[in-house]
């Protein structure tokens, strides 16, 4: 039986989960609007795997014996000044989540929940990944500055990323 303390923390994460893949919704429709196609595609799939990881959270609560409460989401910002400004708050974002995963992860250590405790080190990793994964796109852009055709270049290969659901017997 997942503890109350506990139960109430993930609950908060289903919920920032939700949120994150709103934010990425929302970028993937600036980069939509600026005919940036490969870059929303790339939006798109990260708002899709947000949604993978706020249910990972949410039926993990249930599958502990708990009771999964949705709280309302807070709209998203809806531009940026460009590509970069979008994927540095990205690159932010994905900071603050793994903030919050660690006190998540300090908290099951608190209270000896070793169920959680495991669940959790699946989005300690995860979180490496994310992090890396903005953080190399806005590198990617400061290079390339204002040239138009590296911007395009970069589009083309964003666009390549596909969505893959994970697998049931995954965490
Ligand atoms: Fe669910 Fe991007 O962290």
């Amino acid at each position: 039986m997942l503890g109350k303390k506990m139960e109430a923390a993930l609950n908060k994460q289903v919920h920032a989960e939700l949120y994150s893949a709103y934010l990425y919704l929302s970028m993937n429709s600036y980069f939509q609007s600026i005919n940036l196609k490969g870059f929303a595609t790339w939006m798109r799939v990260q708002a899709l795997e947000e949604m993978t990881h706020a249910e990972k959270f949410y039926q993990y609560v249930i599958n502990r014996g708990g009771r999964s409460l949705l709280e309302p989401i807070e709209g998203p910002p809806v531009k940026w000044a460009s590509p970069l400004e979008a994927f540095l708050d990205a690159y932010r974002h994905e900071q603050k989540v793994t903030s919050l995963i660690n006190a998540l992860t300090d908290l099951a250590v608190e209270e000896k929940d070793h169920a959680s405790h495991t669940m959790l080190q699946w989005f300690v990793n995860e979180q490496v990944e994310e992090e890396s994964n903005a953080d190399e796109i806005c590198q990617q852009l400061k290079i390339l500055g204002d040239s138009g055709q590296g911007l395009l270049m970069l589009d083309r290969e964003l666009g390549q990323r596909v969505f893959t659901p994970p697998l049931p017997t995954q965490p």
